[in-house]
Formats: structure tokens, C-alpha cells, sequence
């Protein structure tokens, strides 16, 4: 797994915070300043709002609003921008694996919501990420029992694919990959999805449907297009390769071409 690999440090710091505060989707938000003083700097930058957070509740405010569930970056819930870039400054991790280390003494540090326009803010730094359960619901899955697997020796899979599908489905989910894009694409997250299925024989009876429901939800409510920028893969925790995107791509071409022969197969038939 990946970390932050910034040695650790003796030496506390103190920060001073821009923080996005927004009272709900339809409310008008701004940057507000928060001082963070004497941060032990091995603490996580999610421990740090935690304690920003206590001092808030102890003087009566408003606490900040920020998701996280798992801390360890395997859940994808935390979503915040640090400084411009999802998840923050280091390659590779998420925001909850990030550490008050990375930061100088005396930093100034802006943390914002994701922007992008399926993702509403729900409060401060929190989003509605639901759009993404949608897209996997109209195809990431397999129709296969799954209570009772077999043995793994009875279908063997070239290493090569098997290896790729482990790759694919390291995404988290978290849609740093959205944020990232000037088009708020959702193609990483959706060729992840559709790639983890695609290279198994498992995936291969809704091997067609899956990529053309998953990508017409994913137009359908709202993401953009990719051209081709990869801020996408590079902002991404789990380091989720583009080229996941061009393997979408061939395979939604080619389900696109056996769907359209499969009707002229029909009309002939009706016809006759
Ligand atoms: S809180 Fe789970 S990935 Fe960050």
C-alpha cells in the first residue's frame, strides 16, 4: 500500500487553514480561516480537522463537516482538495493517509469540497458521491451465484489478465478522479469498473450490456467527457492506470457494433 513517506518529524508546526464552508447544496459558501496550532506533525491531516473540529465544538461553533470512514485509504470516503489537488500532495494515497509532515511550518492550507457538478456539496467538505453508486448499479456486477465458489484452479486465467483485474479493481471509488478532470469525467472510475469484469471469464456474459448501461448512466447523469488529460490517473489514490480508459473504449465500440448487428438480425427476421 502506498503512504506518505515524508520522514517523520520531532518538531511541531502550526498551520493556518482556508477551509470551504457551505451550509448545504443550495446555500451560498465561502472560504473561512482556521488557525491549527501546535500539530504534532506524525498526527494525519484528518486528526488535525478533528481537533480544529474540538476546539470549534468547545467555543460553541459549527463544526466542520468532512467524510471519512476508514482512515486507512481503502474506503474512498474522504474526498477532500488540499491546496488544488484531491487527496492532496503526495501521489498515491488518499487524504486520510496524508500527514501534518508533508506541510511547512507557518503553511497556509486550503482544503475544499470536490467541484463537480454530480457531485453536489452536501455540507462544507462533504459531496453527494451517489452518482457513482448509480453508474455501478446499472451494470458493475456479475450474474453469477457467488455464494459457493468453486475451486480457483478449475478456470484458469492468464496471470497477465488476472494481474490486470487486480489493478482495475483497486479503485476505491472515491471520485478523486472526477474532481481532478476540467470535465468532471467519471471515464477512470467506469473503465475501472467495467475492466475488473471484462478480463475475467466471469464478466463475460454481461460483458456488453454492462459497458454500454454503465456509460450511458455515467453520461445520463451529468460527466464529462475525457480528452485525454490523465489528471484523472494522476490524482488518483490507487494509482488507477488511463489506459483502463482506452480498453473501455474498444470494448464499448465493439459491444456498440454487436448490439447494432444483433437488431439488423431481428428486423431481417421480422421481416421475413
Ligand atoms: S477514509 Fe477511507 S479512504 Fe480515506
Amino acid at each position: 500500500m502506498a503512504a506518505d513517506t515524508t520522514p517523520t518529524s520531532s518538531k511541531n508546526i502550526s498551520v493556518t487553514l482556508q477551509i470551504w464552508r457551505q451550509a448545504a447544496a443550495d446555500q451560498p459558501g465561502k472560504f473561512v480561516e482556521y488557525k491549527a496550532t501546535n500539530c504534532n506533525p506524525n498526527m494525519s491531516f484528518l486528526e488535525m480537522l478533528d481537533v480544529v473540529n474540538d476546539d470549534l465544538e468547545r467555543r460553541g461553533e459549527d463544526p466542520i463537516a468532512f467524510a471519512h470512514d476508514c482512515r486507512e485509504g481503502i474506503c474512498g470516503t474522504c474526498s477532500l482538495v488540499i491546496d488544488g489537488k484531491p487527496h492532496g500532495p503526495h501521489e498515491g494515497i488518499a487524504s486520510c493517509q496524508t500527514y501534518m509532515r508533508s506541510f511547512e511550518d507557518g503553511a497556509v492550507i486550503t482544503v475544499e469540497p470536490y467541484r463537480a457538478k454530480p457531485f453536489p456539496v452536501i455540507k462544507d467538505l462533504i459531496t453527494d458521491r451517489s452518482a457513482f453508486d448509480k453508474i455501478q448499479q446499472a451494470g458493475g456486477f456479475i450474474s453469477i451465484r457467488t455464494g459457493a465458489a468453486q475451486d480457483a484452479n478449475a478456470l484458469p486465467i492468464p496471470k497477465q489478465d488476472a494481474d490486470l483485474a487486480m489493478d482495475a479493481a483497486a479503485c476505491i471509488g472515491c471520485g478523486a478522479c472526477v474532481a481532478a478532470c476540467k470535465n468532471a469525467s467519471a471515464m477512470l472510475f467506469v473503465s475501472a469498473k467495467v475492466s475488473q469484469f471484462a478480463l475475467l471469464p466471469q464478466g463475460q456474459p454481461e460483458r456488453d450490456t454492462r459497458v454500454l448501461n454503465m456509460v450511458a448512466k455515467m453520461d445520463e447523469l451529468g460527466f464529462g467527457n475525457c480528452t485525454n488529460q490523465y489528471e484523472c490517473s494522476a490524482a488518483c489514490p490507487k494509482l488507477i492506470s488511463h489506459d483502463f480508459i482506452g480498453r473501455m473504449n474498444r470494448d464499448y465500440i465493439a459491444a456498440t457494433f454487436r448490439a447494432a448487428c444483433k437488431d439488423k438480425a431481428a428486423g431481417a427476421d421480422g421481416g421475413a
